[in-house]
């Protein structure tokens, strides 16, 4: 059964929206720690958090009680910088995700650059994996680029699902083409293979067609649902989708 990691960021998004610089007020909602618990009950295999450079949405204490009350595991998404290397290690969750980040965009927009930038992130990882967190890296579905993570020594890469979920018919078709051909040689280097970014209840069938997944991450679709049906069931859902692929 392929994992589902909830990414649960837009919970603070909405809680940011009224209380920025007052998160840790008690009038202070929603809570993303109750939030993970609740994508628990609904079936998620981990639960997924970005601590942004600018804080817009996941604050450091979410992060530190995330890692205190979650019983499943924690994929701690990041930038490669110095000061978010510095809480991962103090946090010490099970996976961090680097991943690019520049300070204008709404959501992450693409891959890393594993090819331009291996000296910084040889550095980071080794950081990491020294701490035992395992390392995955956000790329997109290039072959240059999952060959580039496997002689970092990277565990895991996630394949970046945006440029699917973005495109239609014979566009979207071909990206899954690309998707599939960049987790056939993520396997064959000893990389796992984990996807984002995009994902929804309607498209994630396809999805489920790339070779070798062993986690999907998915946020904004999940977290939209909840708005509806709660979280637990909208987790749930999203679970059953997963578990009939
Ligand atoms: N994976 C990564 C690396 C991401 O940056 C994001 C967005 O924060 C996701 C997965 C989840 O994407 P979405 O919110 O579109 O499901």
């Amino acid at each position: 059964m392929i994992h589902l990691g909830v990414n649960i960021d837009h919970i603070a998004t909405i809680r940011q929206a009224r209380y920025r610089g007052a998160a840790a007020s008690p009038n202070a909602e929603p809570d993303p720690v109750a939030a993970a618990l609740a994508a628990e009950r609904g079936g998620a295999a981990g639960i997924t958090a970005h601590l942004r450079g600018d804080r817009r949405h996941m604050q450091d204490a979410d992060i530190f009680r995330l890692r205190e009350t979650i019983s499943t595991k924690l994929n701690f998404e990041m930038g490669n910088t110095a000061e978010i290397l510095a809480v991962a290690l103090k946090v010490r969750p099970e996976d961090a995700c680097l991943v690019p980040e520049n300070r204008q965009e709404v959501t992450t927009e693409g891959g890393l650059d594993c090819v331009g930038s291996q000296p910084a992130l040889r550095e980071t990882i080794a950081a990491l994996q020294d701490s035992g967190i395992r390392v995955s890296l956000f790329i997109d579905p290039e072959l240059e680029q999952i060959e580039a993570a496997a002689r970092l020594g990277a565990e895991f890469v996630e394949l970046h699902t945006g440029a699917f979920a973005n495109a239609l018919g014979v566009a979207q078709d071909e990206e899954l083409l690309r998707l599939a051909a960049a987790a056939e040689l993520a396997d064959s280097l000893g990389l796992r293979v984990n996807a984002g970014h995009g994902i929804n209840y309607a498209n994630v069938a396809k999805v489920l067609r790339i070779p070798h997944l062993v986690e999907l991450n998915i946020g904004h679709s999940i977290v939209s649902r909840a708005v509806f049906v709660g979280l637990e069931q909208a987790t749930c859902e999203m679970v059953d989708l997963l578990g009939a692929a």
